[in-house]
């Protein structure tokens, strides 16, 4: 799975990228994370990427060429220099299957599903973040119908950045191969969230914590019907 991020801060992605299980999945080739810096992409002297809004209001607007020029950078890089022709339908020669996503609290729920979907569906996503008080409407307008606004929850954020790596780091983990064996995949566990690990037993401040004993005694029946209600 390619990702490819469109953003003025790169750099935000760097410690999270660097370690742990996203590193190695890296490091293994199994997902691939590429960056486009709209200000790379200006045509203006200052490499300005934001204007006041039409109609007033407060704060900044990201305008449309420098998103679009990134946009369509990535496009080329995710087909890796095939010959390209892009497709209304989200489709490029070379037998990529792109998406873009662009981040706003405004946008369809992220999800598990969501994520377990696209992971099916596409071999390429594009994130555009938006910083300031959001991005020209245009650009969603020029992208078409392969662009969809989305949020990971009820909440403003003060850009996109936090919100497509909340998303990189769960679309990843639905990419065969991305979690080791011992990286269990947390969503297929049977219901319960609840879970414990040594010692069997903890002492804080005169109280003693216990494992649940069912959990204790290997019968993996009784064990299933405990995590279906806890
Ligand atoms: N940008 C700002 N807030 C956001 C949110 N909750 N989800 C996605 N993108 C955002």
């Amino acid at each position: 799975m390619k990702f490819h991020v469109i953003t003025i801060f790169p750099n935000l992605f760097d410690s999270y990228l660097n370690d742990s299980i996203m590193k190695r999945a890296i490091e293994s080739g199994k997902i691939s994370v590429h960056f486009y810096n709209p200000r790379d992409f200006t045509q203006n002297k200052h490499n300005k990427v934001d204007d006041i809004p039409y109609g007033g209001g407060p704060g900044m607007i990201m305008t449309v060429d420098p998103i679009i020029r990134a946009w369509s950078a990535a496009r080329y890089q995710g087909a890796q220099n095939k010959i390209m022709r892009i497709l209304t339908t989200g489709r490029i020669d070379g037998g990529r299957k792109f998406k873009t996503i662009i981040l706003s609290p405004g946008g369809v729920d992220f999800t598990t599903d969501y994520a377990k979907h696209a992971v099916q569906d596409y071999t390429d996503i594009i994130f555009i973040c938006g910083r300031y008080e959001g991005i020209d409407a245009r650009v969603a307008q020029i992208i078409g119908e392969q662009a969809e606004s989305v949020s990971i929850g009820n909440y403003v954020l003060t850009g996109g950045e936090l919100a497509a790596m909340v998303m990189i780091d769960s679309l990843s983990r639905q990419v065969d191969g991305v979690l080791g064996n011992s990286d269990s995949l947390e969503e297929e566990r049977i219901s319960s969230h609840e879970m414990y690990t040594r010692p069997a037993e903890y002492k804080h401040k005169n109280t003693i914590y216990s494992v649940p004993q069912v959990l204790m005694e290997g019968n993996h029946k009784l064990i299933d019907e405990w995590r279906k209600n806890h």
